[in-house]
């Protein structure tokens, strides 16, 4: 999919590298295995290393999300970190949630660089990319079990939309969360 602009002077509002030392960008082709193994990490933690069998060979296929859809990359030094998937209301990977909204797939910090604001500088960088693409809300599922996802969906302004849940297996809801763009401004950390 073709990627618009994304570097850090197309757009001076978003906080791209806000971040110390760590970049986001769009994915190249040559990251694939580095964002598939970043994913199976933060995952792994989250999750254990086994019952998500079926959704790890999802995880680790790359090369059709970044065809389809929009991959982002956080960067520090020579090293992927992090990742998020915006997917376009116009891709073949989009479910249905609404003709201006991008969907977020895919986000993941590796456990070693959690908690510095990667996650959430993630969702701001796919949130002005949804801008750019002329689009107007983002939506996501997000399991039960990974709260500290939806604490961050919840920083980020998302409100819940129990109309859009889904069960993802016979004891596991993802629950939907929505939100119209642009995100508030980021928080200040002491
Ligand atoms: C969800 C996930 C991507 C968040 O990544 P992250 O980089 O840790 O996110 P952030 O750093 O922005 O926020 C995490 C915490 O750090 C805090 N934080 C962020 N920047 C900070 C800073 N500069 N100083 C102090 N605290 C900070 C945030 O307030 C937040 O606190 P909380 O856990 O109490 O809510 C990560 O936990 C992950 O990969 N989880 C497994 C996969 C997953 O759940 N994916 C989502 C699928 S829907």
């Amino acid at each position: 999919m073709t990627t618009p602009d994304t570097s850090p002077t197309a757009n001076q509002e978003s906080p791209w590298g806000a971040v110390p030392e760590t970049a986001i960008r769009p994915a190249l082709p040559a990251d694939g295995r580095e964002v598939a193994r970043v994913l199976l990490e933060a995952y792994e933690a989250a999750w254990g290393p086994s019952g998500w069998e079926d959704y790890r060979v999802e995880v680790g296929d790359t090369a059709s999300r970044m065809r389809d859809s929009i991959v982002l990359v956080a960067e520090s030094g020579a090293l992927v970190v992090g990742t998020v998937t915006i997917v376009p209301p116009t891709s073949r990977l989009a479910s249905g949630l609404g003709p201006c909204t991008a969907e977020v797939r895919m986000l993941a910090v590796v456990p070693s660089r959690q908690g510095r604001g990667t996650g959430e500088a993630l969702m701001r960088a796919g949130a002005g990319l949804a801008q750019r693409l002329g689009l107007e809300e983002m939506a996501l599922h997000c399991d039960d079990d990974l709260r500290p996802a939806h604490r961050l969906y919840g920083r980020l302004g998302f409100l819940r939309d129990p109309a859009s849940d889904r069960w993802v297996g016979p004891d596991m809801m993802a629950r939907a969360y929505r939100r119209m763009l642009p995100l508030p401004p980021p928080p200040s950390y002491p």
